[in-house]
């Protein structure tokens, strides 16, 4: 299997998360990000419908969809269940299929992305994750605060369709409007905490934001 290379291939050749990727049949080393998000805050707990935004080439949706399916086994019981799980997830780059996960080649920033959420899910969801990236300038002042912006288009779909008491998964970037961005979050969320997963590379300035409990 191919695994999706940034700009440096001599890097990622030693790089153990790139190994352990190949090696489990990830399509990225990302996916260790969000497991060791999850691992964390556990926040797929009875997540059954999940959206997922900035998804090529699919790693993170790869591990959203085992987890919803053990899921389906693990929380057989009285409380919130389902018998099914719905994973979609949209990139403007193509993703190549998953079984059982909706994939849609789009900007998500668009008005009539919210129409395809309603369709496929039917009602909010339990968890959204977004690990969505500008596409950088390399003049770090700009990329930080696109980035943000970026964000706040995710919260506007966060609004929309996270269900109360719902989780968020988002990148952001540690620069300029970053603050403000975590203060706005705070007002959505129950619980707002940021992390820096190990699997995130130390040279970068990306962050997690994770907000727990979705309030209104
Ligand atoms: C770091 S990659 C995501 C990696 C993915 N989480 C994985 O594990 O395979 C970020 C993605 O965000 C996508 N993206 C950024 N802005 C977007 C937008 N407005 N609409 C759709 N996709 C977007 C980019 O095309 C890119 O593929």
């Amino acid at each position: 299997m191919k695994l999706f290379l940034t700009k440096n291939p001599k890097k990622h050749k030693t790089d153990p998360h790139y190994k352990q990727a190949k090696r489990e049949n990830y399509r990225a080393r990302s996916a260790y990000k969000l497991l060791e998000i999850n691992k964390r805050f556990n926040l797929f707990k009875r997540a059954f419908y999940i959206l997922d935004l900035g998804s090529t080439p699919g790693s993170w949706l790869q591990v959203a969809r085992k987890i919803a399916e053990e899921n389906l086994e693990k929380y057989n019981d009285g409380y919130y269940h389902r018998d099914h799980f719905k994973i979609l997830g949209i990139d403007v780059k193509a993703i190549s299929p998953i079984e059982d996960v909706k994939t849609l080649r789009m900007d998500f920033t668009l008005p009539e992305f919210r129409d395809e959420i309603w369709n496929y899910f039917g009602k909010k969801v339990d968890i959204i994750l977004s690990d969505a990236s500008i596409k950088k300038s390399g003049i770090q002042f700009s990329d930080d605060i696109n980035q943000i912006k970026l964000c706040y288009k995710v919260l506007e779909i966060v609004d929309l369709f996270l269900k109360i008491k719902g989780s968020l998964v988002i990148k952001a970037f540690q620069g300029s409007d970053f603050n403000k961005f975590f203060s706005d979050m705070k007002k959505e969320f129950k619980y707002v905490k940021s992390y820096k997963p190990k699997s995130s590379r130390k040279d970068s300035n990306e962050i997690y934001l994770v907000g727990i409990k979705k309030l209104w």
